[in-house]
């Protein structure tokens, strides 16, 4: 079985050609991604309108040249797959018309997808990981804690009360001045600073449950980047490695109670979405996983962030799982929890 997939939530417009080959490795047959960072960069994060017609400019291109690096045709592709939500109205609109029009035209079921499961499926896309898992879904918009028990069978265990760490990540960036996306640059930052240097506090510590909240961290870093006269290299160093460290030290924290509230017996941990390719992260989460006997899977660096590989993997996980394929009325949703597949 070979699906095209289309992704067009955000700022990456991308098509991937995905088969169900039983070796991980022989089952990307290609994936571009043509990034619209460089058009947001400057205003310091996305602009809903712009990435809607860079959508509209790329879609075409890239989708032929998924095909081509795939060495096939649309005739050759059995299924269909585009994001439909959660995410910006105007991208999801790009990208799923674009899959539906194909659809009609070469009589091809169609899937609607959430990005979402999408972003949780890539380990298995990867790698050969069992149910049930234990979860962290970490990006620029969400930060999940979840029991996966199969697929399209997904318990929230806790979530974020405010911020998503990844957006938690970008706005402490564009204090310091780092260029959007803020994640990558504040690791690169931090390789260099001393985590000890400024003190923040852990949040949300004598609350039950794995619920997360980062907006404190980011006023934490405001009121300490503030407290600087004229802020140095170092200093913007020492303030990227002391946020970067408070964060893992939340993350794991919180992912021990999250494992506390299983109720399935998971074996292993996975993490995923963009901030799932921060390594102090994925250090932190390892030993963790390591402490409790649990396997560790994370995705390859490049299928952190937003894929269409990851869409049209999920499509063959849903068909595989006996779901049924989509109408062509389904609608795009801005908001969509994996909890209402
Ligand atoms: O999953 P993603 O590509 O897009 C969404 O669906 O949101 O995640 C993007 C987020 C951004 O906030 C970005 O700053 C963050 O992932 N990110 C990172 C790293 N790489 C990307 N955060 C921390 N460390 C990184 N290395
Ligand atoms: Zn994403």
């Amino acid at each position: 079985m070979k699906v095209l997939g289309i992704e067009s939530s955000c700022d990456e417009t991308s098509a991937s050609v995905v088969c169900d080959d039983v070796n991980p490795d022989h089952r990307i047959l290609s994936n571009i991604i043509n990034s619209q960072i460089q058009l947001h960069a400057k205003y310091g994060g996305v602009i809903p309108e712009y990435a809607a017609r860079s959508h509209v400019d790329a879609i075409d291109k890239v989708i032929n040249e998924s095909l081509e690096k795939a060495g096939c045709t649309l005739d050759d592709i059995d299924a269909i797959a585009a994001t439909v939500g959660p995410g910006l109205i105007g991208g999801l609109l790009v990208g799923a018309v674009c899959a539906k029009t194909i659809s009609i035209v070469k009589n091809k079921p169609f899937m609607a997808i959430n990005h979402l499961e999408g972003h949780l499926l890539t380990s298995r896309l990867c790698y050969d990981v069992p149910f049930p898992f234990l979860l962290l879904l970490t990006s620029g918009g969400h930060f999940i804690f979840a029991e996966v028990l199969g697929v399209g069978k997904y318990k929230i265990l806790g979530e974020t009360l405010d911020d998503a760490a990844g957006e938690c990540f970008d706005k402490v960036a564009k204090m310091l001045g780092f260029e959007y996306p803020g994640g990558p640059a504040i690791q690169k930052h931090a390789e260099f600073g001393d985590p000890k240097r400024f003190q923040f506090t852990v949040p949300l510590q004598k609350r039950e449950g794995c619920d997360a909240s980062f907006s404190g961290l980011k006023t934490a870093a405001k009121l300490h980047i503030e407290s600087i006269e004229n802020i140095s290299y170092q200093d913007k160093c020492d303030i990227s490695a002391s946020f970067q460290a408070v964060v893992v030290k939340f993350i794991t924290k919180q992912i021990e109670k999250a494992y506390r509230m299983t109720t399935s017996n998971p074996r292993s941990v996975v993490v995923s979405g963009g901030v799932a390719a921060n390594l102090a992260l994925r250090k932190g989460l390892l030993n963790f996983s390591e402490s409790y006997n649990l396997k560790f899977f994370a995705p390859p660096l490049s299928l952190c962030s937003d894929n269409a590989a990851m869409i049209a993997w999920t499509a063959i996980e849903r068909i595989r799982a006996g779901y049924p394929f989509s109408e062509l009325n389904v609608k795009t949703k801005p908001r969509w929890s994996i909890t209402e597949i």
